[in-house]
C-alpha cells in the first residue's frame, strides 16, 4: 500500500533526445525514497522512438529504469504519431490516474501527453519549459508553445526561457529556474565516456576529427539540398574525418544520393557514452540538433548550428556555438575561421551545474498536487 500523501507523478518519454532529460529526475526521486521522499513515478515511454540504437541503448547506459508503461505508438505523420500517443496515453489515464504529467522537451510526445492530461484534470509540468526559436516551419515549436500554453509548473533552463514565459503573461510563481537536466546527465557520465569501435578502424586522434549531425526536415528532406551540404563540409574540413553518425530519418535520404564526400564517414546513431566521447575529443561539432549545441557548450567545443534560428540562444551569447544556416556557401568561410584559430571560447550558463534534476525534484515534493 502506498502512503496516503504519496504523490504520483507520470514521467513521460518518447525520443531519443528525452532519455537523458528524464534519467536525472528519476534517479533523484529513487535518492529520495529512502528519505522521506513524497513522490511516486510511472515511467511512460510513448514508443515514438523504438530502435535499441534510439531507444534502450539510452535507457541501458544511463541507468534508467524499465517503463512502466509503454504505448508503443511508433512512427507515422505528425498527426498520426501525436493523435496515437493521445489515444494511448488517455485511455491510461482513465484507467489508471495521476497526480502529475511531468514532460521533457520538444517532441511530439511532449505536447500529446500534455494536452491529454490537462482535459483529465491532471496539473501538467514541463521540463525545459519556455524556450521560443519563433520558428513555425519546425514540428518542435509548435510542440513548445501548446504545451506551454497548458503547463502550470514550469521548470526552465535559462533566463532567455524565464522571459519568455514572464511576456506571454505567465506568473513568476509558476516558474522555477532549475537548470539543465541534460547537462546533469553529461556531468554525470563524463567519466564514463568510452571511444566507439570505429575509433581504431577510422584511425582517430583527439582534435583531428569533427562530428557531424543532421535530421531536421529542412536540411535532410531534400536530396539535392543534403547532397550539397555534405559536399561543402567535406570540402572545407581540409581532408580531417567527419564522423556523421546518421539518423534513421536521414539514413532513407542518404541511400538516394549517389556519392558523399570521401573523408565524410558515416556510422549507426551511437550510444550516448560512445557519442559524448567522439564529441569532447572532437576538434568541432556541426549540427542542426538543440541539445547538442547545449552540450559541447559545456565541453567547450566549438559548434556550428546549421539553422538559421535557435531556441537556445545563450549557447550562442555565452557559449561556444555560432549559427552558420542552411545554405550550403556559408560552411567554407564558418570552417576557415575554425581552422584558423579564430572560433570564440565561451563560458558555461548559470545553474548548469548538474543539480537540476534535484531541484526539480525539491519543488515537486513541496507541491500541492494531491
Ligand atoms: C524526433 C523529434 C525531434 C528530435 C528527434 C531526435 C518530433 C516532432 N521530433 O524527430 O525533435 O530532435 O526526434 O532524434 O517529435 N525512425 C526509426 N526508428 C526509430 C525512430 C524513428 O526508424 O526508433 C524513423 C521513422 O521512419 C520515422 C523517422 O525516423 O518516420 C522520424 O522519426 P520521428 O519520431 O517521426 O521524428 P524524428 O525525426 O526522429
Amino acid at each position: 500500500m502506498k502512503p496516503e500523501n504519496t504523490k504520483r507523478i507520470d514521467i513521460i518519454a518518447g525520443a531519443r533526445p528525452n532519455f537523458m532529460k528524464i534519467a536525472p529526475i528519476i534517479r533523484a526521486m529513487e535518492e529520495r525514497k529512502g528519505s522521506g521522499g513524497t513522490l511516486n513515478y510511472r515511467l511512460v515511454h510513448t514508443g515514438q522512438h523504438y530502435d535499441t540504437r534510439m531507444s534502450q541503448d539510452f535507457f541501458n547506459q544511463l541507468g534508467i529504469p524499465e517503463p512502466d508503461v509503454n504505448l508503443d505508438v511508433g512512427s507515422g505523420t505528425q498527426a498520426e504519431q501525436t493523435a496515437a500517443i493521445m489515444v494511448r496515453y488517455e485511455r491510461l489515464l482513465l484507467e489508471n490516474p495521476s497526480h502529475l504529467c511531468l514532460v521533457v522537451g520538444d517532441v511530439n510526445s511532449t505536447m500529446a501527453c500534455a494536452i491529454v492530461a490537462q482535459k483529465l484534470g491532471v496539473k501538467v509540468a514541463h521540463v525545459e519549459g519556455g524556450l521560443r526559436s519563433g520558428d513555425w516551419t519546425m514540428p518542435e515549436e509548435i510542440n513548445r508553445i501548446v504545451t506551454d500554453s497548458i503547463t502550470d509548473y514550469f521548470f526552465t533552463t535559462s533566463e532567455h526561457a524565464n522571459k519568455n514565459l514572464y511576456n506571454s503573461g505567465i506568473p513568476s510563481d509558476r516558474i522555477f529556474f532549475v537548470g539543465n537536466t541534460m547537462i546533469d546527465t553529461l556531468l554525470a557520465n563524463m567519466s564514463r565516456f568510452r571511444p566507439p569501435g570505429f575509433w581504431n578502424r577510422l584511425k582517430l586522434a583527439p582534435k583531428k576529427y569533427l562530428v557531424l549531425t543532421m535530421h531536421r526536415p529542412a536540411n535532410v528532406d531534400q536530396t539535392k539540398k543534403l547532397s550539397e551540404v555534405l559536399k561543402a563540409i567535406g570540402h572545407a574540413c581540409r581532408q580531417l574525418p567527419v564522423i556523421f553518425p546518421v539518423h534513421p530519418r536521414t539514413e532513407k535520404m542518404l541511400e538516394r544520393i549517389r556519392t558523399i564526400p570521401e573523408n565524410i564517414k558515416t556510422v549507426e546513431p551511437q550510444p550516448y557514452l560512445e557519442f559524448n566521447y567522439l564529441v569532447k575529443h572532437s576538434k568541432a561539432v556541426i549540427t542542426d540538433s538543440g541539445g547538442i549545441t547545449e552540450e559541447t557548450t559545456v565541453m567547450g567545443i566549438p559548434c556550428m548550428t546549421l539553422r538559421d534560428n535557435t531556441e537556445r540562444p545563450e549557447t550562442i551569447t555565452e557559449g561556444t556555438n555560432e549559427l552558420i544556416g542552411t545554405d550550403p556557401r556559408n560552411i567554407k568561410p564558418a570552417l576557415d575561421k575554425l581552422f584558423e584559430g579564430r572560433w570564440k571560447k565561451g563560458k558555461i550558463p548559470p545553474k548548469w551545474d548538474g543539480k537540476a534534476g534535484q531541484r526539480i525534484v525539491a519543488i515537486l515534493e513541496n507541491l500541492s498536487i494531491n
